[in-house]
């Protein structure tokens, strides 16, 4: 195992194809604030590259790429503290990718629940790109030699990918260059799931605007969706184990734990032997004055694009005095001869 210690760092993306949701901001987006507080060096990053693994209209891209980036600075990160990029904008991730398409195996990447997922019926049909995903997710990650990587549960299977390619290439090159990530998938609501269907997560991509919260959405929005919400026909237990086999039920607790900053337990001791007809009300209330002011945010934001623009042309400025020299190096370590000067 490794025997190099590796400066914290941490590393973390989003794809922008729009309808950036409540389960991204729970999941993903307010853990990336509670990092920026530790003052570890921060790298968060607009993953267009991956977004193109299923057809985008480039016009969409375009805003989804500006509307995730005011979606990220409305939640609470600083482009001063934090690096917000773009991904193709710093061209060692799709470099080092590369490199990592030839270390990972076929039959690794033939496991990835999320290409089986996202291919469907039709795997013959989808994109090569939506095959080698992970390894260009590896790549992200690695071009910064990052130790830690909060996600939301879903992603799981990608960074024990992240962990078997760079222990593979230092075994390979006889070399402890990699270093093994940690993913953090933490809190209370690190899946959340469809508000019309318990066993489905909230997804950007589900049809129905309904099944989830918008970050765009304004309050009347929220507080409709929630009050519409699936439930089941019984009250609130006082204990998470009342939970079980309440997907519905379980799912709202989550949230209102997550967004309130609470345990599950802390909540249902507050909340216990309450019907839904009275906690909807509370979640709602609670949703609005958390979520609102980051769509207000973000609708202002929007209105600047070209301040957008220069936070992340500035941000992969600084990200490349970290990603070159570590992609340089690679090139070394795999026996690629060097441009010389002239
Ligand atoms: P994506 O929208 O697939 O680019 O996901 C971006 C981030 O949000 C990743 O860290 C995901 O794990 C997280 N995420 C996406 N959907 C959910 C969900 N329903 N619940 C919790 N986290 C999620
Ligand atoms: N695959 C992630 C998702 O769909 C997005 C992503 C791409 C990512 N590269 C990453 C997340 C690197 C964390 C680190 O949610």
């Amino acid at each position: 195992m490794s025997e190099t210690t590796f400066t914290p760092r941490v590393f973390s993306g989003i794809q922008p194809s729009g309808n950036l949701h409540l389960g991204n901001y729970l999941g993903a987006l307010k853990r990336f604030v509670d990092w920026q507080a530790k003052d570890v060096e921060s790298i968060y990053c607009m993953v267009d590259l991956h977004a193109i693994t299923v057809w985008q209209d480039p016009k969409d891209l375009m805003k989804s790429t500006r509307e995730l980036c005011a979606g990220f600075i409305a939640a609470g990160l600083d482009p001063e503290k934090s690096i917000l990029i773009n991904q193709s904008q710093v061209p060692e991730h799709a470099q080092l990718a590369w490199i990592f398409n030839c270390v990972a195996r076929m039959g690794w990447m033939q496991r990835m629940t999320q290409f089986k997922d996202k291919a469907g019926k039709n795997a013959q049909n989808a994109s090569l790109g939506l095959f080698a995903y992970p390894a260009l997710m590896a790549a992200d990650i690695l071009t910064y030699h990052a130790t830690h990587v909060p996600v939301g549960e879903d992603q799981k299977q990608h960074l024990e990918l992240t962990r078997d390619i760079a222990a593979k290439f230092n075994h390979d090159y006889g070399v402890d260059f990699f270093p093994m990530t940690e993913p953090v998938i933490e809190g209370a609501a690190t899946r959340v799931m469809s508000f019309r269907d318990g066993s489905k997560k909230m997804s950007k991509s589900d049809p129905s605007d309904a099944s989830r919260i918008n970050m765009t959405d304004d309050a009347d929005t929220i507080a409709k969706k929630i009050r519409k919400a699936k439930t089941d026909p019984e009250g609130l237990p006082s204990e998470a184990k009342g939970l079980e086999e309440r997907p519905e039920a379980r799912n709202l607790v989550n949230i209102y734990a997550a967004l309130n900053e609470q345990s599950v337990d802390q909540v249902l001791a507050d909340v216990g032997g309450k019907q839904f007809s009275e906690f909807k009300p509370m979640l709602a209330d609670l949703a609005v004055s958390k979520l609102a002011p980051i769509s207000t945010e973000m609708a202002r934001l929007m209105g600047e694009q070209d301040e957008i623009d220069r936070i992340l042309t500035r941000g992969s400025e600084r990200a490349r005095e970290i990603t070159a020299p570590i992609l340089r190096k690679t090139y070394e370590i795999v026996g690629m001869v060097p441009p010389v000067q002239l």
